[in-house]
């Protein structure tokens, strides 16, 4: 029988026990093969910036059989911390080599025998006082490895249904693609149009319900240019958002990005700037909803909203 030959990759901690340990089972049953170390885990996040190295994947693909110990993971921000100096501020950010071995080499499934060897000290018993008996064990376990603890977050488009569900954890808040106050905007902007098209007898004008949403999700795009994130999380004015508030930045990244002229309006006149200024019929309705949904909590921080 051909050699097969096995990438070894012990890793981090008790990965380099297991594996060696592992590598004896396998002599013990007869397996005969060449073994390719691989360099995989924390230190290689530490001294590269890649806790999976390319050198790692290229073995894993070319040789299709590999052997994995254990690896140390750490939060993101841990994690960054702990890079060598020359390796900090680079925009690295760490991810979970499991994770994406699965994802690159399709490994939705583990698949796990099971089986006992009469006489191991460690095999299932069951104790009848004095005695025990020791049943045989032959199974098969599957695990569906693109739920729980080896999965991350990794959807395409899943259904409106199941991605809300997701979105009441608090975990998700990090992974939320539109902002709450955005949302609320939208919602009531949508709300206002539908209270308009149900009441009148015959519009007056038309409201184009798809502008009116992408509108309402983008409108306050320039705030990723108005503000910069401090250490601590919060959030303060920068340079640029002093100079051209997040109206007219947005304007004209949304100009840049080929967005249609009426996106433009509504983002350029959402706010105060556009007081006054020649409007499309949605900017009116999100410049409402904006202010709906803003005004309440200034009032609540200057002590103005009665409750
Ligand atoms: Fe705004």
């Amino acid at each position: 029988m051909k050699k097969k030959t096995l990438v070894t990759m012990p890793g981090d901690g008790i990965g380099k026990i297991v594996l060696g340990e592992a590598l004896r089972v396998l002599q013990a049953v007869g397996f005969r093969g060449e073994y390719l170390h691989a360099d995989v885990g924390w230190e290689f996040w530490v001294n590269e910036g890649n806790p999976l190295p390319d050198r790692t994947v290229e073995l894993l693909a070319e040789h299709k059989l590999a052997l994995f110990g254990s690896i140390t993971s750490k939060g993101k921000a841990q994690a960054a911390e702990e890079l060598s100096p020359k390796l900090r501020d680079t925009g690295l950010s760490y991810f979970s080599p499991i994770v994406k071995m699965r994802q690159l080499f399709d490994l939705d499934i583990c698949i796990r025998p099971c089986r006992s060897f009469s006489g191991n000290p460690l095999n299932f018993v069951r104790r009848d006082g004095q005695s025990f008996v020791e049943p045989k064990v032959d199974a098969v376990i599957f695990r569906q490895n693109t739920e729980g603890l080896y999965s991350g977050v990794e959807w395409t488009d899943p259904p409106q249904e199941l991605r809300r569900a997701l979105d009441l954890h608090p975990k998700m808040a990090k992974y939320a693609e539109t902002s709450g106050e955005d949302l609320a905007v939208t919602r009531g902007a949508i709300g206002l149009a539908e209270a308009q098209m149900a009441s009148y007898a015959a519009m007056p004008y038309e409201i184009d319900m798809d502008r009116l949403i992408a509108g309402g999700l983008v409108h306050d795009i320039g705030k990723i240019l108005e503000m910069d994130r401090d250490a601590d999380g919060s959030y303060s004015k920068s340079r640029s958002g002093r100079c051209a508030r997040h109206p007219i930045s947005g304007a004209i990244l949304a100009a840049k990005a080929g967005m249609p002229d009426e996106i433009v309006n509504i983002i350029a006149c959402h706010a105060e700037e556009g007081q006054g200024r020649p409007q499309v019929v949605e900017t009116v309705l999100i410049h409402q909803a904006d202010f709906a949904a803003f005004n309440p909590l200034a009032m609540m921080a200057e002590n103005l909203l009665i409750k």
